[in-house]
């Protein structure tokens, strides 16, 4: 049988800029109290003028490069997750392509919302082990603070910029992804949303003046969803890979609230110093947040052969997914 697909790199990348929760005090009815009690987050990061989704993107897919020991000429295909994509056309993959000098890979954006980096795991996953590619580089980037209200408190606190990136490949050691899960409730495709922008509300001088060209969410409704989505996801692809309960080494979880991430923890018996949190430091980062978490984990703690991992996300769509690992590398 052919070997599972694995991932042999990770890399993220950060903008130096933090916006703190007392900076948020400043701009709209706030306070750190509530910011901390309600979502757990502290800072977040914000790209810079000329900073955008490809050029944050291109800097953590060097990283996984790096990390990966592969050339770019060795990469056959570039997935770029990303809400926040320099252009509507051409993808953000392509801009990539061209600045890593990545010549022999072929380029396509995926758009899941914050589950991307889980969506762009299977797609390679699937790719990988039908022999079709080789070594597909995965990049998720998000320049949130391009499409936040600086005067909507109900959103401006929780997202910050960032991207990951990590390269899946048929090699022999790294993280093999045993299994993906991923669903999708599309009746529920108006709780989370950028209203203009898009084919159905162009650009006009209308939709500047609404403020439709920045996220519009319902919280309370988007929260009730994602801890039992994100449940059934665990659950599933636990399941499939023969993962048991107790036997999960790392939660990777999207950073999106901190009081969401504990429910899960708690569902599945993960003590919390087990729960990678980047949440505090960088906000909700969307399709990047996982990718920025993982590289995080296992450049900071040791990780051993045989050590388990679930990754899990949620976002706008509705769509959510899970993915486990089991580590098939010695770190030294
Ligand atoms: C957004 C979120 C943090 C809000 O927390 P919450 O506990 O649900 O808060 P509510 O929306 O019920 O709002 C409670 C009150 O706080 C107020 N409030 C909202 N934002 C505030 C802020 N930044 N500062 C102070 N008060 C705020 C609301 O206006 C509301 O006031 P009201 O009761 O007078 O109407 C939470 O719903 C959430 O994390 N949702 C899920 C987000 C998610 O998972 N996204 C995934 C895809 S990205």
């Amino acid at each position: 049988m052919k070997s599972k697909a694995k991932i042999i790199g990770v890399g993220a990348y950060l903008p130096e800029r933090v916006l703190s929760n007392h900076d948020l005090e400043k701009m709209v009815e706030t306070s750190d109290e509530w910011i901390i009690s309600r979502t757990g987050m502290k800072e977040r990061r914000l790209a810079a003028q000329g900073e955008f989704a490809s050029d944050m993107g291109y800097e953590a897919a060097k990283r996984a490069l790096d990390n990966g020991k592969i050339k770019a000429e060795e990469i056959d295909l570039i997935l770029v997750a990303t809400g926040t994509p320099d252009y509507v056309f051409p993808s953000t993959a392509c801009l990539i392509q061209t600045n890593l000098g990545a010549v022999n890979a072929a380029a396509m954006d995926l758009q899941a919302a914050c589950s991307g980096y889980i969506y762009a795991l299977s797609v390679a996953k699937a790719y990988i082990e039908s022999g079709m590619h080789k070594n597909i580089l995965i990049v998720a980037t998000e320049k949130l603070s391009s499409i936040v209200d600086y005067e909507d408190r109900n959103t401006c606190v929780l997202f910050g910029d960032g991207a990951s990136a990590c390269v899946v490949s048929d090699a022999k050691e790294g993280y093999t992804i045993e299994n993906v899960t991923l669903g999708c409730d599309g009746q529920q495709s108006e709780i989370l949303k950028l209203p203009a922008g898009g084919s159905k509300r162009p650009a006009s001088i209308e939709t500047v003046q609404k403020r439709e060209h920045f996220i519009y969410m319902e919280g309370r409704e988007v929260f009730k969803h994602a801890v039992r989505r994100m449940e059934e996801a665990v659950k599933t692809s636990m399941d499939a890979a023969g993962f048991k309960e107790g036997e999960i080494s790392w939660m990777v979880p999207h950073q999106a609230n901190l009081r969401i991430i504990n429910a899960l923890a708690k569902r599945f018996k993960v003590p919390s110093d087990q729960v990678y949190v980047t949440i505090h430091k960088y906000g909700n980062t969307s399709s990047s947040s996982i990718g920025i978490a993982l590289d995080e984990l296992l450049k900071e703690k040791e990780v051993k052969r045989g050590e388990r991992m679930v990754l899990f996300g949620f976002g706008a769509g509705l769509t959510w997914g899970a993915a486990s690992l089991t580590c098939e590398v010695d770190r030294g």
